[in-house]
């Protein structure tokens, strides 16, 4: 039976010295043991296997999505695949009417690509994450170190979120992902036949928004699909704001 451990008793740094040699699964496993109130955080792409790991455990475990409104009509049907599949419940979050309303209104649906993202990101993805997130003790998410080399190459197996903890209440965050690379988890996926998001049968490595994802060629960085008219380092919307960033 998992239980929740008060969290003053939990040291972190010992926790991820002991769990960065582990396997995601491990790692995945002392995660749910050790938290009832943890959610994985999925966002309809390669991040699947982590829903896949947790029902090979035989664990039960609440999973959410940020649904901004502009996914792509693929990734919509793949989290309504997964669902069936796996026969779990996915909460889908959706941000604040009034707020979407306003920006399109005062500037139409495309100002990301004018502006910058982060406007954009704010309103439809950080926001409802940290509604949910303040109902947590802890999430689970898909990110890989080799995803982003300017934000994401220190990134640890399990970690005090600053960004989204309160002063009176910390929030943990464990990334079971971290040292596997992409390669690994696409061994995963067809060795274990994961189903998968249709997009990655047509170049596209990481999927996010439609407007903001695009497919990549031969040998270009994953990353180089996402806000591809941003520089690299700004190739974060919020969801993981304690990554470092490198300057350019
Ligand atoms: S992003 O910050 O650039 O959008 P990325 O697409 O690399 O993130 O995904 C990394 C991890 O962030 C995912 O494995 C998932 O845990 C979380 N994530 C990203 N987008 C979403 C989403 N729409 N809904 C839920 N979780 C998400
Ligand atoms: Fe908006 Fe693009 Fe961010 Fe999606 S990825 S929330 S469309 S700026």
């Amino acid at each position: 039976m998992a239980q929740t451990i008060a969290q003053s008793a939990l040291d972190i740094p010992s926790l991820d010295a002991e769990l960065s040699t582990q396997s995601p699964q491990r790692i995945l496993e002392r995660a749910l043991d050790q938290f009832d109130n943890i959610a994985i955080s999925f966002s309809g792409a390669e991040d699947v296997v982590l829903i896949d790991m947790a029902h090979r455990l035989n664990k039960k475990v609440q999973v959410f999505s940020l649904d901004t409104g502009r996914l792509h009509a693929e990734t919509y049907q793949f989290i309504e695949q997964v669902r069936k599949h796996y026969g779990c419940t996915i909460d889908i979050l959706f941000p604040d009417t009034e707020k979407v309303q306003q920006l399109v209104t005062e500037k139409g649906l495309f100002s990301f690509y004018e502006d910058g993202h982060n406007e954009c990101c704010g309103i439809r993805k950080v926001e409802p994450l940290r509604r949910k997130l303040g109902t947590l003790d802890a999430w689970i998410t898909g990110q890989r170190k080799d995803q982003n080399p300017s934000t994401r190459a220190t990134v640890p197996v399990v970690q005090v979120d600053t960004a989204f903890s309160s002063d009176d209440r910390q929030l943990i965050k464990f990334n079971p992902l971290a040292n596997w690379s992409s390669a690994d988890v696409w061994l995963y996926i067809r060795g274990f036949e994961v189903p998968y998001n249709p997009l990655h049968e047509k170049g596209f490595i990481s999927i996010g928004c439609e407007p903001c994802t695009r497919a990549v060629l031969p040998n270009q960085h994953e990353r180089e699909g996402r806000w591809w008219w941003e520089d690299a380092t700004k190739k974060e919307c919020g969801l993981h704001a304690i990554n470092p960033t490198k300057s350019a």
